[in-house]
């Protein structure tokens, strides 16, 4: 059988890697610390110990290039993993490219996407140290979905502050988060101090995401028994991802293949980490590989944001963190992919981009969406609407290649399935969605609050 025959790229469940890739290992630049709020000084694991396990702190830190799998995860993981990889037959036949095209499909999860990736260690790791409630924020809900899954199976509370368009846009999140026994309100709320300081400031707000994780972090550091968890950007989430990557290189082994371009789309950046940190030390060693994190062209970070340090919360409540920023008080329009719709980017994926290591690049919810009906129309699979950038970049690789006579390998991470992005969907095919791109003047006025060091 050749590797054109193959559909779905299976691996046995014994494959599930027992690692994960730690890329601050191999990293040309060493991250540059995270810094207290309050002192400016480089943060020490004490600082961060009202908020995270020390588990997830030791991970934050380490630069081991393997970091074992809590066998109590691992066996959780095989509720699903390993994830397939699919050859994307009908979508090559539809663009009529010569180019093959892969996707490694995180939406078979229990919750639909990827994040279960990390939100199972982060509840593992809380519990094993005492704790019994996490607090969070989720953008489109898919993080907040996860997280309460995971608590009800390590036996811990859930408090979900979700931001508001999306609240409003996908009330199935809120409930498939309340199934699994979590509370979710809308934020800005009137539960904690930032939410009201928001709401008085603009009752009409969307909410962004550096509101709800405000929110969160003030309702953790109140309480003894509650620690806060977060979805993407730090470290020790990227980490967690990695497994996706690693899977990846298995199974392109299994059909004697190799990709050519790798693509992830990027809001905090983890799952495009998931995917590409794997291939770094390829990379380093000079293979020839494309790397690729896709963004909206709303909430434009690495493309047109600025390397510095700034705040992962609108409040000023998180330590400062050096990475592709728009600033803290920058709003993002309210597009569908609401997962996308963050201010900053993982300081990892950060400084591997400055260091030249990866491409980026933005596109528009429109093209997003016309690539997302494509991909529904020939692969069955309805996207995530954050997911719909990565498949766009793809496609227009795929069409790139054909133009250009060049036979080329692209995998891409379809981080999570639509099923419950419909309204999404129906805007689009009724006309209602725009495209919208902040002006310079809109993208220089959020870089004027980054604070000064
Ligand atoms: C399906 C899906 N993909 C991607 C993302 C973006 O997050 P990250 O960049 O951390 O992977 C989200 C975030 O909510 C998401 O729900």
């Amino acid at each position: 059988m050749s590797r054109d025959d193959l559909t779905k790229i299976i691996l046995p469940e014994e494959k599930i890697p027992k690692f994960w890739y730690n890329v601050q290992a191999d990293m040309p630049t060493p991250l540059s610390p995270g810094l207290h709020p309050g002192t400016k000084q480089p943060l020490g694991p004490a600082d961060l110990a009202p908020l995270f396990a020390m588990g997830l702190i030791a991970q934050e830190v380490s630069t081991e290039r393997y970091i074992e799998i809590p066998p109590e995860v691992r066996e959780l993981y095989k509720k699903w993993r390993p994830s397939p990889l699919f050859r994307a037959h009908g979508l090559e036949k539809a663009l009529d490219t010569p180019c093959r095209i892969y996707y490694k499909y995180e939406g078979v999860s229990p919750v639909g996407s990827h994040k279960l990736n990390s939100a199972l260690p982060q509840a593992y790791y809380n519990k094993v140290e005492g704790i019994k409630r996490l607090t969070t924020e989720t953008g489109a809900g898919q993080w907040g979905t996860a997280l309460s899954l995971a608590c009800k199976l390590f036996d811990l509370e859930c408090m979900v502050y979700m931001v508001r368009v999306s609240y409003d846009q996908k009330p199935y999140r809120r409930m498939i988060m309340n199934v699994y026994g979590a509370q979710c309100v809308p934020s800005p709320s009137n539960l904690t101090e930032s939410g009201r300081s928001e709401l008085a400031k603009n009752p009409d707000t969307p909410g962004t995401l550096a509101i709800a994780i405000s929110e969160a972090v003030e309702d953790a550091v109140q309480r003894e028994d509650t620690h806060y968890s977060l979805g993407s950007v730090l470290n020790h989430v990227c980490l967690h991802q990695t497994i996706i990557g690693q899977e990846v290189k298995l199974q392109m082994e299994m059909v004697d293949d190799y990709p050519d371009i790798v693509i992830g789309c990027c809001g905090g950046g983890s799952n495009f980490a998931g995917i590409a940190f794997p291939f770094i030390p390829d990379k380093i060693a000079g293979r020839n590989i494309r790397l690729i994190a896709v963004e909206p062209a709303a909430c434009p970070t690495l493309t047109r944001g600025t390397f510095a340090y700034d705040f992962g919360d609108v409040a000023g409540f998180t330590p400062l963190l050096k990475m592709y920023t728009l600033g803290h008080d920058f709003t993002p329009a309210g597009i569908h992919a609401g997962g996308l719709r963050y201010h900053g980017d993982s300081p990892l994926v950060s400084q591997l981009y400055d260091d030249g290591l990866f491409e980026a690049t933005s596109v528009m919810q429109k093209g997003v969406f016309e690539a997302a009906m494509l991909f529904a129309q020939t692969e069955g699979i309805v996207p995530a609407p954050e997911s719909a950038h990565a498949i766009r970049t793809a496609i227009d690789e795929a069409l790139k290649g054909k133009e250009e006579g060049i036979v080329k390998s692209i995998v891409f991470n379809l981080s999570g399935h639509g099923q419950l992005d419909l309204n999404a969907y129906d805007n689009f095919m009724a006309g209602g969605l725009e495209d919208i791109t902040p002006s310079d003047e809109e993208i220089q006025a959020g870089l004027k609050g980054l604070p000064v060091l």
